[in-house]
């Protein structure tokens, strides 16, 4: 065939086929593609060419300019990608399918050289060469997204928790629709099917977003979290919280939303683009982009949970759009299956699907929904899809159901029958669609043309992941010229516009990151400032977000730096402690040589927030000549490490006098609370020893002073009967007197009683003196003791401070380095007159 005409806003489709003949008529099949803004419906078994197609449509609407986002639950819309001008062996040998070659007993290179063969041929039948595919590959950017893993690129979720760029008051549906739709989403993910208007965890979650929104709040997960558990408000309708959901169930909602996010997979959901319609459908020079967002590898509900989002982020978007005429943009989405299902089923994609259906037309955005199932289907919801492409059918039921479903539909409007539509149906081929379109008379019967893309089928996460590899890093070409502005800069949103604002704020910039030797290892710090945040830092606040002023117009840039991650372990013997410590330095490299400073590069860091990849369209400063080669990484690498060994440690406290070691980590209050109860202690069992001393003194004395006591008692009774007994005597010498007899004896014996009666009174004085000092001793002793004591714990309460510290410093084996490599730091570069200024985009905090 000759080569096949080109039509502007045309898509070339294929053949005309003849049913009754079975064979291609010489006519061309064409579609208008503003037809494409009532959205197209396609139905046919497995097989029957449905992939095939898509893939022709969204080749011609790139052709055309027009940018597409893809879902794609199979990997075989990654096959867009595919696509070699040359149409060489060679460039198909890596991507064609080793199984297939076996079962054609074939070596690759032979299998390869007759695919090849096969797609050169089938081109040409269908009038198409090496330059159609060369102008395709051209007017767009091909790009694969793989959500929830770094295979392709990323994209973070965490810009569909943003509060809505909206007017509260006129938009007061859409936002509602977007919490519900977000609300949704995010239960169906840990396994909630919840009702919008029954299930209490709904309800919450939708007052918490609602609340946030409407104050201007964005939300992330953690918020989330922490407000499902202490919500800012105390009532629910009518009930207080508590009673409508008590804080235990809310714990536990928490705990479940917080499985999710502790998951170590879980990070990629919040790297990589954010997930922002404009950025998707245009690469940051304004080039229309056709993004596949392959979701092959996610479990059913993670893919809900994606696809709800991306398709409430189209509904905003669409929103944001002016009306139009034309083709805008397209959404392709191939196996439907599960995500418009029939009432009453309602899983969370159905309702922005249902919002799209009914809106997008206005706004320039075309739906073509693929499915193998027509039972599938909510017809009602379908019933102004303006395009059917009809295949193959195997069942007879599947093809009631269709024919039933479009009862109500405008297609059986066109004054085709019923039976007529059966018999066609019947009829068809593979790759042989029935094409009803509402906006022409008659329905067409078509063979669709040869895709320029290799159709190879499914790819896995791996090959996406060799395929995007080989891809990247593009070289640094010229921006083809900007396409016509108008349509450019609604489309490309808040992406800088193609052409560079200021001359110098690109210079000495360029726009790919410089090649370097693949062992070296390179990761990019995420964007934490905003720039008008990072204005606002530089004015002290005085800025509007937005940042006029100090230059409007920021460009992100990325300088260069080390860092270096390592985990120190530090073994005390004596106390039997071990301690891991997890270390990052950051260092940056700016200027020309220079001495590397290690000693004041330590920051808080965690590596799970590197980013593998740049931010999109994002300049990057030179580097240092010698840093692209290997060798001078492995030496700073040596240096790092030598570095971490000799300059590493934690230190101890000791307390030699209760021979405690303090803990790492452990503050100084806790280990002085520790030594002080060691002293008191240890002041306790001295203190008692010095009373046992005391006492045993005591004992002595005491004995003594009884002693004492008794020999007073026995004292004082000599001393009371010696009295009686010289009493006695005086009476018998009155007596004597008075009888005239004296006698010298008696006398002399009175007076000796009387010597006697002295001494003993002598005594008892003696043992009262005795007495005395001994109960003065034992007071002094008393006194003593106290004192003694006093002084002990004096002297322990001086000691619980007296400590000294401990340095512990690694062994060379307990260095182990982590990362080591080369990281790029963003900045924000914005004009300050006629001055260059480089803001940070992220500030690291030092350790
Ligand atoms: N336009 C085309 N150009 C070249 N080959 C095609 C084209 N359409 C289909 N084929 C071939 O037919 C095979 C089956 O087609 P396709 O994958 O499009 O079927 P399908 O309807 O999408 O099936 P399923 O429902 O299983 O996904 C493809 O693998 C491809 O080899
Ligand atoms: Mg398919």
């Amino acid at each position: 065939m000759d080569a096949v005409e080109e039509r502007l806003a045309s898509f070339y489709l294929g053949q005309r086929y003849d049913l009754a003949g079975g064979k291609l008529l010489d006519e061309t099949t064409h579609y208008d593609a503003r037809d494409l803004t009532t959205h197209a419906v396609c139905l046919g078994m497995t097989g029957s060419g449905k992939t095939g197609l898509g893939v022709i449509l969204l080749e011609e609407a790139a052709l055309d300019g027009v940018p597409s986002l893809v879902i794609d639950p199979k990997g075989d819309m990654t096959n867009l990608l595919l696509t070699f001008p040359e149409l060489r062996p060679e460039d198909f040998r890596p991507w064609v399918n080793p199984d297939d070659a076996r079962r054609k007993d074939m070596d690759l290179e032979a299998y390869a050289s007759q695919i090849a063969t096969q797609w050169r041929e089938g081109l040409q039948a269908t009038g198409q060469g090496a330059e159609r595919i060369r102008r395709l590959k051209e007017s767009a950017d091909f790009v694969i997204y793989t959500p929830g893993s770094s295979a392709g690129r990323e994209l973070s979720i965490l810009q569909t928790f943003k509060a809505p760029d909206l007017d509260l008051e006129m938009d007061d549906e859409l936002i509602r629709d977007k919490i519900e739709t977000v609300v949704s989403a995010l239960l169906a993910l840990i396994g909630i099917q919840a009702d919008p208007v029954r299930s209490r965890e709904h309800i919450l979650l939708s007052n918490i977003f609602n609340g946030a929104w409407r104050a201007g709040e964005d939300l992330d997960l953690a918020q989330l979290i922490m407000r499902i558990q202490k919500p800012p408000f105390s009532q629910l309708g009518v009930f207080p919280l508590d009673t409508f959901f008590p804080e235990k169930d809310r714990l536990e909602l928490a705990m479940l939303l917080n499985g999710l996010v502790a998951s170590p997979t879980f990070v990629h959901w919040l790297e990589g683009d954010p997930l922002e319609i404009s950025g998707l459908l245009r690469s940051p020079s304004g080039k229309p982009q056709v993004s596949v967002l392959y979701i092959a590898h996610l479990s059913e509900a993670e893919r809900e949970f994606f696809v709800t989002l991306l398709l409430e982020q189209v509904v905003s978007w669409m929103r944001a759009q002016s009306g139009t005429t034309s083709l805008r943009a397209l959404l392709y989405m191939d196996e439907m299956f599960g995500y418009l299902p029939p009432h009453p089923a309602n899983p969370p994609t159905k309702k922005p699907l249902l919002t799209l259906l009914k809106q997008a037309r206005a706004f320039g955005l075309g739906l073509i929904l693929a499915t193998q199932n027509p039972v599938d289907l909510d017809y009602k919801a379908l019933s102004n899809a303006g395009t059917w492409f009809i295949g193959r059918m195997q069942a007879d039921r599947d093809k009631q159901r269709l024919l039933d479903g479009l009862e109500g539909v405008q297609v059986t409007t066109g004054g085709t029958t019923r039976a007529e539509f059966d018999r066609m149906i019947s009829a068809l081929g593979s790759r042989v669609f029935l094409l009803h379109n509402v906006h022409e008379d008659h329905p067409v019967v078509f063979h669709t043309r040869w895709a320029m893309s290799y159709l190879r089928g499914p790819l896995t996460r791996r090959q996406v992941q060799e395929l995007v590899a080989e891809q990247v890093p593009a070289p640094p070409h010229p921006e083809p010229e900007a396409p016509p502005a108008a349509e450019t800069t609604a489309l490309a949103g808040k992406h800088p516009p193609a052409h560079q604002p200021e001359a110098s704020l690109t210079a000495g910039l360029s726009q790919v990151p410089p090649q370097l030797p693949s062992s070296v290892k390179q990761a990019f710090l995420p964007v934490r400032i905003s720039l008008s945040a990072a204005l606002s830092d530089l004015t002290g606040g005085r800025v509007e977000a937005g940042g006029r002023g100090a230059g409007g117009e920021g460009l992100l840039i990325y300088k260069p730096g080390l860092l270096g991650s390592a985990r120190l372990r530090f073994v005390h013997t004596k106390s039997r402690q071990t301690h891991a410590e997890e270390v990052t330095y950051l260092l940056p490299l700016e200027g020309g040589s220079q001495i590397l400073q290690w000693s004041s590069a330590k920051v808080e860091l965690d590596t799970q927030d590197l980013a593998s990849q740049p931010e999109r369209g994002a300049h990057f400063a030179e580097l240092p000549a010698e840093m692209g080669e290997a060798k001078r990484y492995t030496a700073l690498r040596n240096e790092f490490e030598d570095y971490l060994y000799y300059n590493s440690s934690i230190t101890l406290w000791h307390n030699p006098h209760v021979d405690l070691y303090s803990e790492p980590g452990e503050s100084q209050k806790e280990f002085q609370r520790r030594c002080r109860k060691a002293a008191e202690d240890a002041s306790e069992t001295e203190a008692e020893k010095l009373k046992d001393k005391y006492e045993r003194e005591l004992q002595r004395i005491e004995d003594k002073l009884d002693r004492e006591k008794q020999e007073l008692r026995e004292d004082k009774i000599e001393h009371d009967a010696r009295k009686q007994e010289e009493l006695l005597s005086g009476v018998e010498s009155v007596f004597g007197l008075f009888t005239g007899r004296r006698s010298s004896s008696r006398l002399s014996s009175a007076s000796r009683k009387r010597r006697m009666t002295r001494q003993a009174r002598a005594d008892v004085e003696e043992s009262e003196r005795t007495i005395e000092t001994l109960e003065d001793e034992i007071d002094d002793l008393e006194k003593e003791a106290r004192r003694e004591v006093d002084e002990l714990k004096a002297e322990w309460a001086e000691r619980i401070d007296d400590v000294e510290e401990v340095e512990v410093t690694p062994r060379r084996a307990d260095v182990q380095l982590g990362l080591f490599g080369l990281v790029w730091q963003p900045y924000w570069q914005v004009m300050a007159g006629d001055q260059v200024l480089s803001l940070p985009a992220f500030k690291a905090q030092p350790a």
